[in-house]
């Protein structure tokens, strides 16, 4: 019951345009529905697939990474990379986009040792 109300909580929280808070499952939830397509680790992914050949397989997977600062991932994301598309503030809010780049940024350093 719980778990079902604090569920509900989350997904008001996600579909509200406005700012959600800045913690890590806010962001997770941002990543998965706008970069895991091409990000999640593992073959089929392609920006996965891109930044192994072009940066080393141990930069291949983003959510692994510590060497990523949140002012790169946002202008990456709202400017785009080569193959990887630009995403609009229509698509993903400044507010929106300042979560996911945090997380981004921070996931791999929580992970692993810094
Ligand atoms: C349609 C596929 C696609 C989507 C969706 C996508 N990316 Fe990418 N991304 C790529 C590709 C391909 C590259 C590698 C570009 C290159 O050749 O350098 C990349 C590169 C990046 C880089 C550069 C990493 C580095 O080492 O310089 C960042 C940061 C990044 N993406 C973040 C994101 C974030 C955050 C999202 C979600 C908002 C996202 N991407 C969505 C395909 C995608």
């Amino acid at each position: 019951m719980r778990n079902a109300i604090a569920g509900a909580a989350l997904c008001l929280a996600f579909a509200s345009s406005q700012a959600v808070a800045a913690d890590a499952s806010a962001g997770k939830l941002l990543f998965d529905r706008h970069c895991a397509e091409c990000h999640a680790p593992g073959f089929g992914h392609p920006g996965t697939q891109q930044l192994g050949w072009t940066r080393g397989a141990e930069r291949a997977v983003l959510e692994q990474r510590k060497d990523l600062a949140a002012a790169y991932v946002s202008a990456i994301v709202r400017n785009g990379l080569v193959e990887m598309p630009g995403f609009r503030p229509t698509e993903i809010s400044n507010a929106n986009l300042k979560v996911l780049a945090e997380y981004v940024a921070g996931a791999g350093k929580k992970r692993g040792s810094r």
